[in-house]
């Protein structure tokens, strides 16, 4: 059953396997998913996204069905909830302040430290988060995510939490992303990815993720111990879990933790036992099945997440026949419309596509997704 804020095209058709949710209103979610369930018995809700998230764990609550607490889940939505919670178990994570998007942003430049990162409190893939070096930078990046925030199908998406933008340290260091799975509690790792790509600002976009980790082993279990300390800290308990982290010094630092799967298209690049996708993982676990012993599939795998190079139109991309002929590559994926306006970050929000391979070790994962990208050539209309 797919429940989803959008009625599906054929739900009249076949009204026993979708379901039309007021996603933005957990309990009110909730109550209709109870009330199709009293019908059409479920034995487990899958989130998809952070917003579901909060959905699933309510909705699973009133059925009885294993989930987090939906304090947990709620917590993990906000990164502003998400810091004070891990500050306050002593999991390091960056120093952070709130600041109302109407406050006059000269004086919050003129208390911050420097470098630092500001961003909204309850978007995703990057959306709006820029680093300031200094406090006209500061004003700067502030004005622009408070615009973004204005608008308003980001402002009903948020809510109050449109109303506030995030201030945090900036914390240098290499960065992984964790892709785990909670069993009644105890975390199991799934995969760690490297991200080759340094992410200094002043925007963050994801680029290329490769797994295994090149880091040294000590340094994926302290990743991993870092990873269960904050989801212990939220009080997440069952089912999946993203975070990402920053490492320096073999110290490591929280600075997210989603109880969702990874986003985009990227799941495609695990494949986990005898070739189960991550989705399929998700669901046994769900269902009560025993995942304990499943790992990834041996071989290194990794994603690309197409940067988009400039606004504009996407009229046309060339090379797709060969990027895929390089050798590793198992597929390049575009998912923008040809036709529609690309907007780059900080304020886009949709992927361009995704670039998937698996070769013999991280670092020729790492050359052939290059390869396939530098094949690539975007044809973007920026008008006169
Ligand atoms: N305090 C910080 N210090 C250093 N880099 C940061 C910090 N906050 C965010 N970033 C960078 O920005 C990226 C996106 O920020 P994040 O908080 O994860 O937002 P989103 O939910 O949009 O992914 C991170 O993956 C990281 O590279
Ligand atoms: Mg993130």
């Amino acid at each position: 059953v797919v429940g989803s804020d959008r009625k599906q095209a054929l739900e009249d058709l076949r009204p026993d396997t979708s379901l039309t949710l007021e996603l933005s209103e957990p309990e009110t979610a909730a109550a209709q998913i109870a009330r199709f369930a009293a019908e059409h018995p479920l034995r487990a809700i899958i989130p998809t996204d952070d917003e579901s998230a909060v959905v699933a764990a309510a909705a699973s609550a009133r059925l009885g069905l294993p989930h987090n607490p939906p304090e947990a889940a709620s917590a993990a939505r906000r990164k502003d909830e998400l810091r004070r919670l891990l500050h306050a178990a002593g999991v390091r994570t960056p120093r952070y302040g709130l600041v109302p998007t109407d406050a006059d942003p000269r004086a919050a430049a003129a208390r911050q430290a420097y470098p630092c990162v500001l961003k909204p409190t309850f978007l995703a893939g990057s959306r709006g988060v820029i680093r300031a070096n200094n406090p006209d930078e500061f004003d700067l990046a502030f004005r622009r995510i408070a615009a973004l925030l204005s608008r308003p199908d980001v402002r009903e998406k948020g809510r109050e939490a449109a109303g506030q933008i995030l201030t945090e340290e900036f914390v240098p260091g290499v960065e992984v992303a964790v892709e785990g799975l909670l069993l009644g509690g105890r975390l199991k790792i799934l995969a760690i990815f490297d991200k080759p790509d340094p992410l200094e600002g002043p925007f963050f976009e994801e680029t290329i993720y490769v797994t295994p980790s090149r880091l040294p082993k000590g340094s994926q279990r302290t990743i991993g111990r870092a990873t269960t300390a904050a989801a212990r800290a939220l009080g997440l308990r069952e089912g999946p879990i993203h975070a990402e982290l920053r490492v320096n010094d073999d110290r490591c630092w929280i600075i997210e933790l989603a109880a969702r799967s990874i986003g985009g298209l990227c799941s495609r690049a695990l494949h986990f036992g005898t070739g189960l996708s991550l989705e399929e993982l998700i669901l046994m676990h769900a269902l009560g099945r025993d995942v304990e012993k499943l790992e990834r599939e041996r071989s290194p795998a990794g994603v690309m997440m197409i940067p988009i190079p400039r606004a504009g139109i996407l009229r046309e991309i060339r090379g797709l026949h060969e990027a895929r002929q390089v050798p590793g590559i198992d597929d390049v994926t575009i998912s923008a419309t040809l036709g529609t306006p690309l907007v780059p970050l900080p304020e886009g929000s949709s992927y361009l596509g995704f670039i998937f391979a698996h070769a013999p070790t991280p670092a020729r994962v790492e050359n052939a997704l290059r390869e396939a990208h530098r094949r690539l050539t975007l044809v973007i209309d920026t008008g006169p």
